[in-house]
Parts: structure tokens; C-alpha cells; sequence
């Protein structure tokens, strides 16, 4: 199964995988656990690139070019019959460069741009969680932080978080809130992923 963690800064995405990941363990699956950007040269030129604040077009190159290569480990781990959790994909890239785009051009032209620069790539997730969080709340959680990417800013989080519910509907996540405790957040996660698993067994 090939299962994607998606959501704005701040809403316990990375810890979240992470468990989910040690979750799978423990029913007996293999689990490939990654995330984007990934840590290849690839993915520390997509970090240059976001800290010298690169037009948004050269952003969204930069994440299709580490995504490019990412897409092909993630197919050989699936071909050997493990499950892959990927912290963050091409959905950020719609929410996120979509929300930047926003100031040149419109939402549905961004997004149609965005996705089909994609679509010969294409890897279709099995599963997709959108975690949701007040933006506000989402900057306090990750606060403490040394380093802060400069698009952890509130009004444009919120934008993007808007930009992830339309992809929801588009391309039925399952929508998660992450307003509450990392427990609660944790089972309903669980909850959704042994329906998945259930179903995929019949
Ligand atoms: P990430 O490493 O997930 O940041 P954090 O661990 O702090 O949540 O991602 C870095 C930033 O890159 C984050 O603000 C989201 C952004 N991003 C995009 O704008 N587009 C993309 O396609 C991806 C994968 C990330």
C-alpha cells in the first residue's frame, strides 16, 4: 500500500507517519517510511530554494525534480511487497506552489499546470490523510523550532489548508483534525487505516 501524510506546517504530520509507520510494524507489514522534500542532493536543492525565496515556478521544478526521482525508490519498495508511507507529495505541490502561483495567475490554471506536469509521472497513492489545523494553532506547535521556513506564515497557511480541501474532495483524502491531542488524531488514523486494510482483504 502506498500511503500519503499530507497537511499544512504544524498539524503532527511527521510524528504522525512515524507512528503510523511503527503501527503497520507490528501487524507483521514491511514499511518503507519517507518524505518530501526527500534528503538526496535533490531535496537540499528544493531547501535552497525555498530559503532564497526562488520564484514559484523554479520552486515547483525543484520539488517535481526531487519528486521525479523519489516517485522510482517508492516503486521499487512497493514492487517488493512493502507498504511506503510518504510524509508530504505531489499534493503539497498543488497546495503549496498553487497557493504561491495564486498571486500570478488563477487557482484552476496553477493547479492544471501543476498537475499536468505530474500526470506522466503518476504514482497513485492508495491512501491519502489530510491532517487539518488552525493555522495559528499549527504555528504555535512548531514554534519552539530552531529553523523556520519562511512559508510558515499564517495568512498563507491558511490559504494553503483551503487550496488541501479542494484537493479532499477532488481526489477523496480522508480528512483528519488535527486540532486535538496526538492520541486522538492517532486513533482515528488507525481507525481509517485497518478499514483500508479490511477492505483490501475481502
Ligand atoms: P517539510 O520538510 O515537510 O517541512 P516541515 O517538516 O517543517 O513540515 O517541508 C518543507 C517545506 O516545503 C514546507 O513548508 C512545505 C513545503 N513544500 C512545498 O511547498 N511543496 C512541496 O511539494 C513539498 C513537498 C513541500
Amino acid at each position: 500500500m502506498f500511503i500519503v501524510v499530507e497537511g499544512i506546517d504544524g498539524t503532527g504530520k511527521s510524528t504522525l507517519a512515524r507512528m503510523l509507520g511503527n503501527y503497520l510494524r507490528d501487524r507483521g507489514c514491511r514499511v518503507f517510511l519517507t518524505e518530501e522534500p526527500t534528503d538526496s542532493w535533490l531535496g537540499k536543492a528544493v531547501r535552497q530554494g525555498i530559503e532564497e525565496e526562488k520564484n514559484p515556478f523554479t520552486q515547483a521544478f525543484l520539488f517535481f525534480a526531487d519528486r521525479a526521482e523519489h516517485v522510482n525508490l517508492i516503486k521499487k519498495h512497493l514492487e517488493i511487497g512493502e507498504d511506503v508511507i510518504c510524509d508530504r507529495y505531489v499534493y503539497s505541490t498543488y497546495a503549496y506552489q498553487g497557493a504561491q502561483l495564486e498571486t500570478q495567475m488563477s487557482l484552476p490554471r496553477a493547479l492544471s499546470w501543476l498537475e499536468k506536469l505530474y500526470e506522466p509521472i503518476g504514482l497513485k497513492p492508495d491512501m491519502v490523510f489530510l491532517l487539518t489545523v488552525e493555522p495559528e494553532r499549527g504555528l504555535r506547535r512548531i514554534g519552539s523550532r530552531e529553523k523556520k521556513e519562511k512559508f510558515e506564515r499564517e495568512e498563507f497557511l491558511k490559504r494553503v489548508q483551503e487550496i488541501y480541501l479542494l484537493l479532499a474532495k477532488k481526489y477523496d483524502f480522508a480528512v483528519v483534525d488535527s486540532n486535538r491531542s496526538l492520541n486522538e488524531v492517532y486513533g482515528e488514523i488507525v481507525k481509517l487505516i485497518d478499514k483500508q486494510l479490511e477492505e483490501k482483504e475481502k
